[in-house]
């Protein structure tokens, strides 16, 4: 039977065979399936592997950060990190429409990412000339020297092959995951591995916890966990709240027994409180523990009640503007996990 070393080396020298001389780009979600592509590649092929993060703005507190410091700290990789929190933010303004709104955040994201991409390759060129005057035998960069690696895992795989998908039903949308007419030969590690192998190769690998035991988190992020419009301070408030039923649910150990708890803002309805000696008109957010194998369908999970009064209390204490918290208590089906 093979151990994770066997799987690990295996990857490696496999990944070494297809992508030979050439370098390679990946894009980094702050999932972990991205995460521990990049980290099998750059195993093999060192530093001719270049990361990509795209800050959309749209992810949880402290994520960005995960990428940018604890990531890369562990794996040594190149990194080069996109801000484009503002291109997102305006291109989402006025726009409350769930399916309007994943298919903004796809379409921006591919035009971020192959902006950034080009400007890889670009860069790399100039510098293998550079490199050409003083010594000649440097060989150029154009985009047939470049690979493109993504973290398909097998379920994709299989799923992409004609299944039922939930296609029809939500248009997703994986951060990293890119569009149909690529130049770039597709360098696939995790193609063969299922989600838990996955997990277990990043540790394998040193990846920092955080990552390697990520619950799921949509491509579209917190866009579509705001019901109504993206602002940048609504954006504020459920990174907050979120952050607030993260630690709570964690500090109570129960990470690994739900599947995921999406923390829902829902940003155009208000209701009345009352707080010290004085009047509220604030949002309330939904907390929706789910668990679940495979997201296919899920169960709403029966969470301590003492935890729950934990977070209700420290949302509403600590989130201005929150005044009510409300558990979301609907199987999927018929409800889906995501609200949007
Ligand atoms: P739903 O809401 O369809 O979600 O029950 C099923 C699972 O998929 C995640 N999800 C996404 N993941 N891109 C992703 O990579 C997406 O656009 C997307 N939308 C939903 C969701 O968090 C849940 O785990």
């Amino acid at each position: 039977s093979w151990t994770m070393v066997n799987i690990v080396d295996e990857a490696v020298a496999s990944i070494r065979a297809q992508v030979g001389e050439r370098r390679a780009i990946c894009g980094l979600s702050g999932g972990v399936d991205s995460a521990v592509a990049a980290a099998l590649v750059q195993r093999a092929i060192g530093n001719r592997l270049t990361c990509v993060f795209v800050d959309h703005g749209l992810l949880r507190k402290g994520e960005a950060e995960q990428v940018e410091k604890d990531f890369v700290a562990a794996t040594g990789v190149a990194l080069k990190v996109v801000d484009a929190r503002r291109r997102f933010l305006d291109a989402l303004a006025g726009v409350s429409d769930p399916e309007e709104k994943r298919k903004i955040i796809g379409r921006e994201f591919i035009r971020v990412f192959e902006q950034a991409q080009a400007q890889i390759v670009e860069q790399s060129a100039k510098q293998a000339a550079q490199d050409e005057r003083q010594e000649p035998s440097a060989h150029s960069a154009s985009f047939s020297d470049w690979c493109l690696v993504q973290g398909t895992l097998y379920p994709d795989v299989v799923e992409s092959g004609g299944g039922a998908g939930t296609a029809n039903i939500k248009s997703h949308h994986n951060v990293g995951g890119l569009p149909d007419d690529l130049e770039f030969e597709l360098v696939e590690p995790l193609r063969k591995l299922f989600k838990d192998e996955v997990r277990r190769v990043g540790e394998e690998l040193g990846l920092p916890a955080e990552i390697v035991w990520r619950q799921p988190f949509p491509g579209p992020g917190l866009g579509i966990r705001i019901v109504g419009e993206v602002t940048e301070q609504r954006l504020d408030l459920l990174r907050e709240a979120d952050a607030i039923a993260r630690e709570e649910l964690t500090r109570a150990g129960l990470d690994r027994d739900i599947w995921q708890c999406p923390v829902v803002l829902l940003a155009e309805v208000r209701s009345v409180g009352v707080q010290g000696d004085g009047r509220t008109y604030g949002h309330p957010i939904v907390l929706r523990p789910v668990s679940s194998e495979d997201a296919m369908t899920a169960d709403w999970t029966r969470l301590p009640y003492d935890v729950l009064a934990r977070i209700s209390t420290r949302i509403t204490n600590e989130v201005r503007d929150i005044n009510r918290v409300a558990l979301d208590v609907t199987s999927k089906p018929p409800g889906t996990i995501e609200w949007e």
